[in-house]
């Protein structure tokens, strides 16, 4: 079931360690290879030694292992895996994937990656239930990574409660779902995200208040539908997910062009908040005050208009094309004359005006415009939004 898949599985310092043994040898018998990484505490629970026979692969240990770089260096080791599985995810492995930090093997490798990435904590419930453990958790689920468990029971530590790795069984059969087909398997999905910047000189730049958080969810989403997702993503305050193509871009133009050049795609959904203008007389240095109290006179073109212009498309237009309307005022009607004036299939229409804390929050409340009309969907957090348009965008293709 999981020939040829490589897993690289992340041990972390936990009592429950003992039990990633027996995980390695049931992963190993459904066809996976599995490359062991140990964390420094994981080995004051289990050796080296045991670790390498049951993985039947050499582990690594040590970011600083020159050896190691020279073999195969700590980005290539993070990128040629299926599938990083944490087990078990101990707080403080969570506490450094949720913020960033990247100081010893195993974290280096988690931020290097740009695989998907499974977790499956165990920790003592108090740790479970602390607040900093419960924003890790959000932070990582929302940035695409599966989390598996934990489950609810005594723990080694004589408590009872959430906290308790979730049985090899299980994590097995998570790892199994992972890579079964999607509705969405085979299909090529573009997803422009974020805001863009248009540059007025080196340091100053037009820009909005769009953070990315809504298209990072719709990728999550069609990638958890079995999609391959060409993320291409402006300067977002939200992280990519886990298992996309990240294309980065600055400006509008820009945007365009990588639009251009991923096509052919099954779908494209338009969720970036492109600039309308650039400046055309953007300085090529700094503009400094002349002291003389004169203001920049700063000129602007119209940006192409990328939603429309893959929407009219003669040739390699997707199959589905979906644009977004983000309004403050008449927001149905607004929506539904923009869908008919870009060409696009669906608009997905929300109300942005500032009371709503829509633009740049958690939650969301659209109305998706088609051909048969319009459909109201209630206001729910952007993970829900996405997992429902990406179930509606599935059905459609198929
Ligand atoms: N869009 C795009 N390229 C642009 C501008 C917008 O692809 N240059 C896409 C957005 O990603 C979104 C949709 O078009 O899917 C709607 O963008 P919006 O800015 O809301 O609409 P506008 O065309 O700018 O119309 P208006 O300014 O009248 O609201």
């Amino acid at each position: 079931m999981l020939a040829g898949k490589r897993i690289l599985l992340i041990i972390g310092g936990g009592i429950a360690a003992y039990k990633s043994l027996d995980l390695m040898r049931r992963l190993r018998d459904q066809g996976a290879t599995v490359v062991p990484v140990l964390t420094r505490a994981a080995e004051e629970f289990v050796t080296p030694l045991s670790v390498a026979a049951l993985a039947g692969h050499k582990v690594y240990r040590d970011l600083f292992d020159l050896n190691e770089e020279a073999e195969m260096g700590h980005i290539q080791l993070s990128r040629s895996a299926d599938l990083i599985l944490v087990a078990p995810a101990t707080a403080d492995l969570m506490g450094k994937m949720a913020n960033g930090l990247a100081n010893d093997l195993a974290s280096t490798l988690l931020m290097a990656t740009d695989t998907p990435v499974m977790i499956a904590p165990a920790m003592n419930v108090r740790m479970w239930e602390h607040p900093a453990t419960r924003r890790n958790l959000a932070t990582l689920t929302g940035g695409g990574i599966t989390c598996v468990g934990p489950e609810e029971g005594a723990m080694a530590c004589g408590e009872f409660g959430p906290g308790r790795l979730s049985e090899v069984d299980q994590i097995v059969a998570a790892v199994a779902d992972h890579f079964a087909d999607g509705p969405l398997t085979g299909r090529h999905v573009i997803v422009t995200s974020g805001p863009t910047h248009e540059p007025i000189d080196p340091v100053r730049y037009i820009a909005n208040r769009s953070s990315g958080a809504q298209g990072s969810a719709i990728a999550a989403a069609l990638v958890a539908l079995g999609a391959k997702v060409t993320f291409i993503t402006g300067p977002a305050s939200v992280a990519p997910p886990a298992g996309v193509d990240v294309v980065a871009v600055e400006t509008a133009q820009a945007m365009y062009d990588a639009v251009h050049a991923a096509l052919p795609a099954d779908a494209a959904i338009f969720a970036a908040a492109v600039a309308d203008w650039r400046v055309t007389n953007a300085s090529g240095s700094k503009m400094k005050k002349d002291g003389s109290g004169s203001l920049p006179q700063l000129e602007f073109a119209q940006n192409p208009d990328i939603l429309a212009t893959i929407s009219q498309l003669e040739e390699h237009r997707p199959e589905l094309v979906v644009g977004f309307a983000a309004e403050t005022d008449d927001v149905i009607a607004n929506a539904t004359l923009k869908r008919a004036r870009k060409g696009c299939d669906w608009i997905v229409a929300n109300d942005v005006s500032p009371e709503t804390g829509i633009m740049g929050g958690a939650e969301n409340a659209v109305t998706v415009i088609t051909a048969e009309g319009g459909e109201s969907w209630p206001r729910a957090g952007k993970d829900e939004v996405a997992r429902n348009l990406a179930a509606k965008i599935a059905k459609a293709l198929t």
